[in-house]
């Protein structure tokens, strides 16, 4: 499963970009919103740090309005991915866009009927919301599972990135459910380096030396 990113904030991805882990970004219009400069100016430079796809989300509702912004956000870069809800004037518009060779992420999933009709419009990945699930009582994770069951299944050609992921827990369910991908809050990326006993082995490392060190004098 690949990690991406799940922000538009240039420093948490410059951080991340450096521990060599990261293979793509997905925002979204409240993660831009959080940002102090205009996503316009934002999205090149995510661009420019990260070697991979990177999802930038339409804001129309109808099909003229989000071609003309898809169009326009793919024109930025060739690893940008145009992101749409799972609408039917979003399906149209991921028929027309995939039919130009723009990729499109569609979002807002909930449910394995919604993954279906988004495969079959012709949409590169498939975005399951996992903890917007859990908060209502469902499962995330057995969404994903029943999703990448039914592309299996079916063959069809489409990618699951699991997104609204809330803790290191959820990543490694997503992994074993078969997401293609997880998007990722940095904070959960940070968390998951982290394991006690890996603190407690480098702090006995660390002192075994310097006390050899210290004998050896
Ligand atoms: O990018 C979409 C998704 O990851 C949002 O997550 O935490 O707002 O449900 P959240």
């Amino acid at each position: 499963m690949k990690l991406y990113l799940d922000t538009a904030n240039l420093e948490e991805i410059r951080q991340a970009a450096q521990w060599g882990v990261l293979s793509g970004i997905t925002t979204n219009p409240s993660l831009a919103a959080r940002e102090d400069e205009d996503f316009t100016k934002i999205l090149p430079s995510i661009c420019e740090l990260v070697d991979g796809p990177v999802s930038a989300e339409v804001i129309s509702l109808e099909y003229e309005g989000m071609i003309k912004e898809a169009r326009k956000l793919a024109a930025v870069h060739p690893n940008v991915v145009i992101k749409i809800p799972i609408i039917p004037e979003g399906m149209r518009a991921v028929k027309a866009l995939s039919a130009e060779g723009i990729r499109v992420n569609v979002t807002l999933i909930f449910s394995v009927n919604q993954a279906l009709l988004a495969a079959r419009a012709g949409a590169a990945y498939v975005s399951p919301f996992v903890g917007r699930l859990d908060d209502i009582g469902n499962s995330g994770i057995e969404l994903v599972r029943d999703i990448v069951d039914v592309i299996n299944l079916h063959n069809l050609d489409i990618e699951v990135i699991a997104a609204s992921i809330r803790h290191p827990e959820h990543v490694s369910a997503a992994a074993l459910a078969g997401a293609h991908i997880a998007t990722i809050p940095f904070k959960v990326l940070r968390q998951m380096f982290r394991h006690p006993l890996t603190d407690l082995g480098i702090e006995s490392f660390l002192s075994d030396w310097k006390k050899s060190e210290a004998n050896r004098k």
